[in-house]
């Protein structure tokens, strides 16, 4: 499959139907992902970024359909992760004296990953490459999400290749914006900012303020997982900024685990107190042991507040609430309140550990946490209402 994008930029990359987990087993992807490659043919032939290893020999011979390799006059490795390098041994093999332009920190990443003295030509914010009609602007975008993070900016057709940034991990034929479910383009590019960005959040405020300063005209946004944004493409950098932001919706969730579900009864009931104080907020409730962990994270960064809840097992919380728990502290969320719940037997440190673990994670913690023994008796599921109320109130 290919597509031209315009009279001299062609889509070359992969969709990946079958994609369910990326990154080892840390994100989700459940609509499969695409990796996105584009060749520009002006006076001189480019090709920005390849595919994952996996699918290397079946891009190459999708690429030999549509030109001789050796035409191919410079290759740009926006991104050493192996998603979008990891054709390039083979086909740098065909091919092995093209030059490679990417970042000084993109080269240390390529060497890193396949130890070959390629032909590297190393860029930073500001260079050019003038290949006919049309001149590239490199832009450095260090740590958005890799050190060596790079965008690059066509004049004429107007269209930046973004790489990672403005991306989803989102497998459809459709390939633009304008043309795919919106409830599916959001939800995956909200779930991907939230998972993937919130830790740069200032950086993407940077780097996108200081792409606007140059003033340049924008007809697409070509990024290297998802769709293209080609109608109004401003839209997905806007939505950035805003949550970029320290974003937050009128939302408090709830996320748990529960052995035998004194602890699930406590967390309705706290929901039910919520509701109660406060009937406009949206409350929602995980089990953090069967959902989704990536879709726990993404409704973590749409909250103004989260209580988090799980039983006393072997005096430490269970292993579902935990894994979560590792996963906010890298995160680094801000402005988000936050408090603890569980039931317990006999010991009962989950609540004081969880609330520990919150406060490290850097939320405030508004109220000290809430325990029930055993399963919670209709006085304890009141406690629990009341607790909830009291957290909702904090916000006024
Ligand atoms: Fe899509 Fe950071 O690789």
């Amino acid at each position: 499959m290919s597509f031209k994008m315009t009279d001299k930029v062609t889509w070359v990359g992969k969709l990946d139907w079958e994609l369910r987990r990326f990154h080892g087993d840390e994100y989700s992807t459940d609509k499969g992902t695409s990796y996105n490659s584009y060749l520009i043919r002006d006076e001189k032939t480019v090709l920005i970024d390849t595919v994952w290893e996996p699918y290397a020999t079946e891009y190459i011979s999708n690429l030999k359909k549509i030109i001789d390799l050796k035409e191919i006059d410079y290759i740009i490795a926006q991104h050493g992760e192996v998603d979008h390098s990891g054709t390039l041994p083979l086909l740098l093999k065909e091919i092995p004296n093209t030059p490679v332009y990417c970042t000084k920190n993109g080269r240390k990443i390529l060497e890193g990953h396949y130890h070959e003295d390629w032909n590297f030509i190393e860029v930073k914010t500001g260079d050019t490459l003038n290949i006919g009609e049309s001149t590239l602007t490199f832009v450095e975008a260090r740590m958005l999400h890799w050190p060596d993070s790079m965008m690059t900016y066509m004049s004429g057709d107007n269209i930046l290749f973004s790489n990672d940034a403005f991306g989803q991990h989102y497998a459809s034929e459709f390939m633009y914006n304008d043309k795919v479910d919106q409830c599916e383009l959001w939800n995956e590019a909200i779930k991907y900012y939230a998972n993937i960005l919130t830790p740069f959040s200032k950086l993407v405020t940077m780097k996108i303020n200081e792409v606007l300063g140059f003033n340049l005209p924008l007809s697409m946004i070509a990024t290297s997982h998802g769709v293209i944004w080609r109608e109004d493409p401003a839209q997905i950098v806007l939505k950035y900024l805003e949550w970029a932001n320290d974003y937050q919706e009128n939302q408090i969730t709830i996320i748990y685990d529960s052995m035998w579900h004194g602890t699930r009864r406590m967390g309705e009931a706290i929901a039910e107190g919520i509701r109660k104080s406060d009937p406009d907020v949206t409350v929602k409730l995980y089990n953090a042991a069967i959902t989704d962990k990536n879709d726990i994270i993404t409704e973590i960064f749409k909250s103004k507040g989260v209580l988090f809840g799980s039983s006393t097992v072997n005096k430490s919380i269970q292993h579902a609430t935990g894994g979560i728990m590792d996963m906010i502290r890298g995160l680094d969320f801000k402005n988000k309140k936050a408090a603890s719940f569980g039931s317990y037997g006999w010991s009962g440190e989950s609540v004081k550990i969880l609330q520990e673990k919150l406060a490290e994670a850097g939320f405030e913690i508004v109220q000290d946490g809430i325990k029930a023994l055993w399963n919670p008796t209709e006085e304890a599921k009141e406690e629990c209402r009341e607790f909830g109320s009291k957290f909702v109130e904090s916000f006024k």
